[in-house]
């Protein structure tokens, strides 16, 4: 197959900011109905029965049989600030271009077949990653959902129903593990491993632990022209303290440690800031390594707090344990792809999916596509046109392989 797909074509306007290219896709949002609609839209041209699921996350079902057993690939279309084109688009453009590929070929699947794009994956908007596959699964209770707010202050609740959606039904699927027998994301890679290796297409090993903390310091707001150096307590002073000490830390574990968002209260030129909240997105190998990382970044903001005369509190807003894909299913996905004659390496990843969510409970594998600068969550994100028709054949070879017997 080619990648000069309409259906691509048609998504990539929504939700584009036209100064920085990125993409802002935030759940419940108006970007957030054209690419809903845009969903069923692709759903209906293709005869595929849509619906909106309690949790906002949407499914297209190609229904056979009972409607149990069904394969299902698919991944998000929420973006982060100024994101990329590919992550998570990628996923849910090419589910459906692989049915129309095998479709094209008169597949006979004997088992239902899906496409999901989940709800609010990145936790752009309300802080909690893969909010709708949590959500789905359980991990997260409903009333702690529908509480969480925005930058604005809006509730999670106000803004579903704001959108015509019902938050009253939030929760765990009890049938998922029947309805799914297995859950396929693609994904454009988030690094360059594949480009090292001359691959175009990888499958997803294991996700490395990660987790968001809020970090809020406060302090007193006074003058920036009229306090003295040693009368101020200046919230900035630990924030920037922090700062670089989990850089230096994540070095020591060899892991990840990245503080890229901030809000400075009130947060004038020319006054001290009374609280800066800050968030540390934490990520390791391992959970100890991820536990001992985290330990050190908060004593070293308790201690630079308390030289400041800053007090200090965190919370973990959001974290994902380790995931380990399902060994029997990566095999037979390697196994269909090695029947096309491709070769696809086995990799982890540091970056979360909801694939690593629903592992908890359904057999879920990962197929990368390769992504040549490795740049990610970024308007420059990238991958080649061959290297995204590659993914769509192996995606399909894929379903066919687990739909068709
Ligand atoms: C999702 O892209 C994440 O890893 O933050
Ligand atoms: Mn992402
Ligand atoms: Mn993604």
């Amino acid at each position: 197959m080619t990648w000069d797909l309409p259906l691509w074509q048609s998504l990539l306007p929504v939700g584009r900011d036209p100064a920085t290219g990125g993409y802002r896709r935030y759940s419940f949002t108006e970007a957030d109905s054209a690419c809903r609609e845009w969903f069923f839209n692709t759903a209906a041209e293709r005869k595929l029965r849509a619906e909106c699921d309690a949790n906002g996350n949407l499914w297209a079902w190609l229904d056979v049989g009972s409607g149990a057993g069904a394969v299902v690939t698919g991944s998000h279309l929420d973006s982060v600030p100024d994101g990329g084109a590919f992550d998570g688009p990628l996923g849910v453009v090419s589910a459906f271009a692989a049915l129309d590929l095998l479709s094209e070929r008169g597949w006979r699947p004997v088992r239902p077949v899906g496409v999901v794009a989940f709800m609010e994956e990145e936790g752009a908007r309300f802080g909690l990653a893969c909010l709708g596959s949590k959500l789905l699964t359980g991990v997260i209770e409903p009333d702690v959902a529908r509480g969480l707010t925005d930058s604005d202050g809006v509730s999670f609740a106000e803004a579903m129903a704001g959108a015509g959606l019902d938050p009253g039904g939030l929760g765990v699927d009890g049938r998922l593990a029947d309805r799914v027998a297995a859950f396929i994301e693609l994904h454009v890679e988030q690094g360059s491993a594949l480009d090292g290796i001359g691959a175009n297409v990888g499958v997803g090993e294991s996700i490395w632990p990660h987790g968001r903390w809020l970090i809020e310091f406060g302090g007193r707001a006074d003058h920036a022209g009229t306090t003295r150096l040693a009368d101020r307590r200046d919230p900035m002073l630990p924030y920037a303290a922090t700062i670089l000490g989990a850089r230096e830390a994540a070095g020591e574990f060899g892991a990840l440690a990245t503080m890229s968002k901030v809000a400075a209260v009130p947060g004038g030129a020319n006054g001290i800031c009374s609280a800066v909240r800050a968030w540390l997105d934490a990520r390791a190998a391992d959970e100890d390594t991820l536990n001992a990382l985290v330990a050190r970044v908060l004593e070293g903001a308790r201690g630079s707090a308390d030289q400041h005369g800053v007090t200090v509190t965190s919370r973990c807003e959001s974290f994902t344990p380790v995931v380990e894909f399902d060994r029997d299913l990566r095999d037979r996905v390697v196994a269909a792809l090695a029947q096309r004659g491709v070769t696809a390496p086995v990799l982890a990843t540091g970056a979360g999916h909801d694939a690593g969510v629903l592992a908890r409970l359904v057999p879920t594998a990962m197929l990368f596509v390769r992504n040549r600068t490795g740049v990610s969550h970024s308007p420059a994100e990238h991958a080649e046109p061959e290297d995204c028709a590659a993914g769509v054949d192996a995606l399909a070879a894929v379903l066919e392989h687990l739909a068709c017997r």
